[in-house]
């Protein structure tokens, strides 16, 4: 049985929208834990844009199955990291001006500094997983620095505007999925999945984990909208 972490960093920005305090990551991270997720992800990026170190440090006192924090491999997140010991790291590449990851690690021109990062986070106890674009070369680089986990980046397969573009992506990933599994990498798999696209990702039996977040957090807006609506119009007529 597969996993499904959800990553609830949009839930912070709508938080942000207001400057305020709701909705709480947090909370949303311990409701998608009584309905059944298996792990919760934040990104915590340099510039703080959605998720804030008090979000990292109360979901690690809260969180009761795993908590993966996604981040980029610098010295402030590093030492975050090694203070907060998570259950997971996954490291990304980060750029500023992104709206959101925008593909995997370039593992193959930063392998030494990332040697070096996995040894630091591994001396702390910490387990990692490299997000990485589905390449037999990234996933293979992954093993050489001493990756346990590899999160294979979906993105590409999941805007692909044909079924040609689709089948293609989907062979790449099942490639590099499969190689990771026989490299004793453990596999998750993430962005842009949703609930059309599961369909195809579901059937690679070697992929351990799913990380969802736009999907999850969209459909509960718009699931949740109209218990809303009607909570408040009995409040506007008490
Ligand atoms: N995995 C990684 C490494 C990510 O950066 C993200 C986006 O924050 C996700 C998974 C989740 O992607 P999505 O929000 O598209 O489900």
């Amino acid at each position: 049985m597969a996993k499904l972490a959800i990553n609830v960093d949009h839930v912070a920005t709508v938080r942000q929208a207001r400057l305020g305090a709701e909705p709480d990551p947090v909370t949303a991270a311990a409701l998608a834990e009584l309905a059944g997720a298996q792990g919760i992800v934040v990104h915590l990026r340099e510039d703080r844009r959605h998720i804030k170190d008090r979000d990292v440090e109360l979901l690690r006192q809260t969180v009761k199955t795993r908590l993966n924090l996604e981040m980029a491999a610098t010295k402030e997140m590093i030492d975050i990291a090694l203070r907060i010991k998570p259950d997971l790291v996954t490291l990304v590449p980060e750029k500023r001006q992104e709206l959101t990851t925008e593909g995997g690690l370039d593992v193959v021109a930063q392998e030494s500094s990332l040697k070096e990062a996995l040894r630091v986070l591994h001396d702390g106890g910490i387990a990692v997983s490299l997000f990485i674009n589905p390449d037999p070369l990234h996933v293979e680089t992954a093993q050489r620095v001493e990756a346990d986990f590899v999160e294979i980046h979906t993105g590409t397969f999941a805007d692909a505007k044909t079924l040609f573009r689709r089948q293609e992506e989907y062979d790449r990933i099942v490639a590099a999925v499969k190689l990771a599994d026989e490299l004793r990498l453990g596999v998750h798999a993430g962005h842009g999945i949703d609930y059309q696209n599961i369909f195809w990702l579901r059937n690679i039996a070697e992929i351990e984990e799913y990380s969802i977040g736009h999907a999850v957090i969209a459909r509960a807006v718009l699931v949740g909208i109209e218990r809303a609506v009607r909570e408040m119009i009995a409040l506007v007529n008490g």
